[in-house]
């Protein structure tokens, strides 16, 4: 068993989602938001994020493979499950679990624009503005993490930890 490291906790996590719904739902108030959840990861931050947004909500869900050695992803990005609706004419917000490179998201970003959205904006748990390699314009951050791998709240070592309510770091013996 690997040995975790709490880097934020449960009450901190979801205080802050519960924020920046607060501040998604002034932002859209009038419309109503389609959210784009990026499977897996983003999946428990999509849920708590829609349960708490006050403005009509529709979800719909895409699921990437960055092609790569494992560890770096490339940038060429392959749809292994695409969206069920189109995105022409709404208000799409992207939701990541967590930026590192920007890569795969400056990807998805251009791929998504094509399909002439009214608006898109992208919304993340996580960034590690440290490992940025190409620059992508996030509209909402959860939290600023320094460069570790983190688990938990969706995000996975080799599929593992997902489950965990809070973001933590894997610490190997
Ligand atoms: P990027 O294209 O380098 O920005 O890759 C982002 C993707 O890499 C995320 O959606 C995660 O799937 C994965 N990733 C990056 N950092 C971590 C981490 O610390 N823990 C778990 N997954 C990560
Ligand atoms: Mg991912």
């Amino acid at each position: 068993m690997d040995k975790i490291r709490v880097m934020i906790p449960e009450e901190k996590v979801e205080a802050r989602i519960k924020e920046l719904a607060e501040q998604i739902s002034r932002d859209y108030e009038g419309k109503s938001v389609r959210l784009i959840c990026i499977l897996k990861g983003s999946v428990f931050f999509t849920c708590e994020l829609a349960k708490r947004i006050t403005v009509p909500v529709t979800m719909d869900f895409m699921s990437v493979s960055s092609y790569g050695n494992g560890t770096e992803s490339t940038g060429r990005v392959k749809i292994i499950k695409d969206l069920d609706e189109p995105v022409q004419d709404e208000n799409i917000l992207v939701i990541e679990d967590i930026i590192d490179s920007g890569r795969t998201l400056s990807f998805l970003l251009d791929m998504l624009k094509a399909r002439k959205p009214e608006s898109i904006k992208l919304c993340t748990l996580l960034d590690k503005p440290d490992r940025r390699v190409t620059e992508v314009k996030v509209d909402y951050t959860g939290f600023e993490i320094p460069d570790e791998f983190v688990v938990g709240y969706g995000l996975d070592y080799a599929q593992n930890y997902r489950n965990l309510p809070y973001i933590g770091v894997v610490e190997s013996e």
